[in-house]
């Protein structure tokens, strides 16, 4: 099986409120997009690792990781999941049998086991599979006035994080059918499920965070030193 990474690193960052995207902020001694790469990179079984950057990106160049032999970059879209889709277009060409393991740029905490775990899930789930985390607090769903309207049941919810890890080509055609559809798509899951896929669930490590808002920085950075 080849697995091709993902790394949709086209967004702007506009929560974090800081003078670049949040990508490139820094985490330790480099920055989020470089831990990022380094543990897809390092992985043996990711083949190739297709980064998906803004157009105007002038940060990426900098990056030690740009140069390596087995990364490849291509211009991301509007939205998280056009950027995807354009790698998506760009693996299908290169072959359409392999299969494509998508990861945040702005989840550098992933683990390398985390990702060895997803892989290895496929056996189970062979349409594809996410990793996630139990939901931990009580659930609330309200009104648009802030008023609790009942208690969601939580032992059913899941954290969807990334790697998502689906089939290239079944991928690419939901993805891109939800699109057509406007259908709104926040991670590769939601257009398969759309499509009528149940994506497995995989529980992975909850410290693999999402750099969001300028707090998850030091978090990012202890979790990262703990590792
Ligand atoms: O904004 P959010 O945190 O949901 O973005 C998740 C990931 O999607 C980030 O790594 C971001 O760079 C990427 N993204 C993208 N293209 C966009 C918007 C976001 O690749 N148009």
């Amino acid at each position: 099986r080849s697995i091709i990474a993902i790394v949709p690193a086209a967004g702007i960052g506009s929560r974090m409120g800081a003078d670049k995207p949040k990508q490139y902020l820094m985490l330790g001694h480099q920055s989020i997009l470089a831990h990022t790469l380094d543990t897809l990179l390092a992985h043996p079984e990711i083949t190739l690792v297709v980064v998906a950057l803004h157009p105007q990106d002038n940060y990426f160049h900098q990056l030690p990781q740009s140069q390596h032999p087995r990364l490849t970059q291509v211009a991301g879209g509007g939205e998280r999941a056009d950027s995807v889709l354009a790698a998506l277009d760009y693996a299908h060409t290169l072959n359409p049998d392999a299969w494509a393991l998508v990861h945040d740029a702005a989840r550098p905490c992933v683990t390398h086991d985390d990702i060895t775990q997803l892989i290895n899930a496929v056996d189970i789930h062979p349409q594809g599979a996410i990793l996630a985390a139990p939901v931990r607090d009580t659930m609330k769903r309200s009104d648009a006035n802030s008023h609790i309207v009942h208690t969601v049941d939580r032992a059913l919810l899941w954290h969807a994080l990334t790697p998502q890890f689906f089939p290239v080509s079944v991928l690419r055609q939901h993805l891109s059918a939800a699109l057509a559809a406007k259908v709104s798509i926040t991670d590769e899951a939601s257009a398969m499920e759309w499509a009528g896929v149940m994506p497995g669930l995989v529980c992975g490590r909850i410290d693999n965070i999402k750099v969001t808002h300028p707090d998850d920085l030091q978090l990012a950075a202890l979790f990262i030193s703990q590792q």
